[in-house]
């Protein structure tokens, strides 16, 4: 959740790095620092709290200069405190780094600098860095010749030979104020283009006001910004190496809440929009084809893989597990679904006649990325699902399908998700194509609907003043049980987990036939049961189940089909929001649009 900024330019440096780190501010954190070269001199300014208190500390002390380094960090190692945030520099004062990622071998390199008598100044593990590259420059540097470049980018290398763990790093040292240098291993890091001023940035939003072109650094890259140039360097063996520049499709403009009271808000309203720039020119309802020009597999490669397997984290996953339902039975191919994280320790049986599907909004997710990479050294073939161009997971996958949500700037993903599962659907309708899995009127009516989500999106938005009533009247609830059935069951997981993540209170997603098997013991009245109960083959089973907990005096909220009047009668009927249409039941029966899981006319054959 760290960010990180840099600058090398005309500018001041302090302007830069505060509003790059401003733009960054969606991704959580509890302190924040800089610091800015000046000539042979350096500064730095630490604030714990509020970029405002690090924005006050400037204006009573402010910086000068034109190159320097920011960071917000979210605290891992050691409390959140003035001298845990970053910068951190080495003994000398002269080396400063920030950094985002864990050294895991960090105990084991303090306590070798502690054994030749570095004091450390913070608890972090970042501060080794600092420590290491000055060691370094002091090897490497006869006094007084004033550091190179070269002698200053060869001393970082050397100390980051040491380090075991994952980091993107900006350093700089005030015996060498015409660079800064950037370095990556599984932390994404890239480098904005301008006209005679370099960024680095952790999240691209830090530098989309400034410049639209980057150059996204790869694991094992070094960068060298100058205020003429970058250059880039292998890590490991310290040879040039090239990286083409990509311009980024998204304005600034997209980055900002556009009068939304947060980031979260304004992407869950995006989300038609978003859904209709994902679907349009890949569905030709006429011709019933799919175009995914993209995904640059052969039908024949596609027609022959044995199985396929998605791996992915968080609501990515859930995005995953909807999707094997697809596969499965409108494809008729074997789909396994996986957690990133675990698939990349096991030893998964996985080869060349299979495909891996990696889905993922950022395309940096570490484990993700693991996954990939283990699946390819296997001979298998990679499909990146993701939503950003240029990302490790875009660049490394044989294929690729963007999702083009714009930038998702809310940690909690919203409209990734539903552009996720878009994109899936497309992909198993083109699968069941080339196949001929599915009735021409079956893709007929699966396109038709497809083409008409974005607006029932659109419909179903327009229930947030209930939903907000519903969520005023149980927020003081401490747990909650989120049921589904088939296609709904991934979307009650990821409901539990929005839940949790989003208000911090205790939530669990169940296959709702699972109830009987357990938690049902758990119902009471201070358990509300958000139950997904829209109109489909499973409906039958679903209400059997809310009938199960009703009966133990559970309160139901049911998310249910325009309609469906049998769901409002399970409990007493009275309606939660009588100022709006779509927002009825007892006990917060809540109906909504025709979801993304359920063609409107006739049900998928699920
Ligand atoms: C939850 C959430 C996370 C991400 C997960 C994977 O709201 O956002 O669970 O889904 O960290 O991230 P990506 O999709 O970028 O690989």
């Amino acid at each position: 959740m760290c960010g990180i900024v840099g600058y090398i330019g005309k500018e001041e440096a302090s302007e830069v790095l505060l509003d790059g780190l401003r733009r960054l501010e969606y991704r959580g954190y509890d302190s924040a620092g800089m610091v800015v070269l000046n000539g042979n001199t350096l500064e730095i300014r630490r604030s714990v709290g509020k970029l405002a208190n690090l924005e006050a500390h400037l204006k009573k002390h402010p910086l000068t200069g034109h190159a320097g380094v920011g960071h917000t960090r979210w605290a891992t190692h050691g409390r959140p405190s003035e001298e845990n945030a970053h910068p951190h520099r080495d003994a000398t004062g002269r080396v400063v780094v920030v950094h985002n990622g864990i050294i895991e071998n960090y105990m084991a390199l303090k306590a070798g600098l502690q054994a030749r008598g570095v004091k450390f100044e913070s608890q972090t593990d970042t501060e080794v860095v600092a420590h290491l590259v000055g060691e370094a420059i002091a090897r490497r540097r006869q006094a007084p010749v004033p550091l190179s470049p070269p002698l200053f980018v060869e001393a970082v290398r050397e100390a980051l030979s040491e380090i075991k763990g994952t980091y993107a790093l900006g350093i700089v040292s005030a015996d060498c104020p015409e660079v800064v240098i950037g370095a990556r291993r599984e932390c994404p890091l890239l480098v904005g283009v301008g006209e005679n001023e370099f960024f680095l940035a952790s999240d691209a939003p830090a530098i989309l006001s400034r410049t639209r072109n980057a150059i996204f650094l790869q694991d094992g890259d070094l960068a060298v910004l100058s205020r003429e140039k970058v250059l880039l360097f292998s890590i490991e063996t310290g040879q040039p190496i090239e990286r083409k520049t990509t311009y980024l499709p998204w304005d600034a403009l997209q980055a900002e809440k556009a009068g939304y009271r947060h980031f979260m808000l304004k992407e869950i309203f995006e989300q038609p929009r978003s859904l209709e720039d994902t679907l349009r020119g890949r569905l030709d309802i006429n011709e019933l084809k799919v175009h995914l020009d993209t995904l640059k597999l052969s039908e024949e490669q596609i027609k022959k893989f044995r199985k396929m397997t998605i791996v992915a984290c968080g609501t990515s996953y859930h995005a995953g597990l909807m999707a094997r339902y697809l596969f499965e039975s409108w494809v008729q191919a074997p789909c396994d679904v996986e957690i990133a994280s675990e698939f990349r320790y096991r030893n998964p049986l996985i080869g060349p006649e299979d495909l891996l599907v990696a889905i993922s909004q950022s395309g940096e997710t570490a484990d993700t990325i693991a996954a990939v990479r283990h699946a390819k050294g296997k001979g298998a073939t990679t499909l990146a699902i993701c939503n950003s161009v240029g990302s490790t997971l875009y660049r490394e996958c044989h294929g690729k399908i963007l999702t083009h949500c714009g930038p998702e700037i809310g940690v909690a993903s919203t409209k990734a998700f539903t552009a996720q599962l878009a994109v899936l659907y497309v992909l198993a309708l083109y699968g069941a194509l080339l196949r001929g899995t599915l009735p021409r009127p079956d893709v007929e009516n699966i396109m038709r609907n497809l083409l008409h989500l974005s607006r029932w999106v659109g419909e179903a938005l327009k229930t947030d003043a209930g939903v907000a009533a519903l969520a005023k009247k149980y927020f003081h609830s401490r747990n909650f049980l989120f049921l589904g059935r088939n296609l709904n069951y991934p979307i009650a997981l990821e409901g539990a987990l929005k839940l949790k993540e989003i208000s911090y209170i205790h939530a669990e997603g169940y296959p709702s036939g699972e109830l009987k098997h357990g938690p049902i013991a758990l119902i009471d009245e201070d358990m509300p049961v958000i139950a997904i109960a829209t109109q489909g083959r499973v409906y039958d089973k679903v209400m059997t189940n809310l009938e199960e907990v009703s009966a133990r005096g559970g309160r139901v909220i049911a998310l249910a089909t325009v309609g469906d009047t049998r769901i409002t009668a399970l409990t007493s009927g009275h309606r939660l929001d009588a100022g709006h249409p779509r927002i009825h039941g007892p006990r917060g029966q809540c109906g909504a649009a025709p979801t993304v899981g359920l063609p409107h006319r006739r049900p998928p054959r699920l």
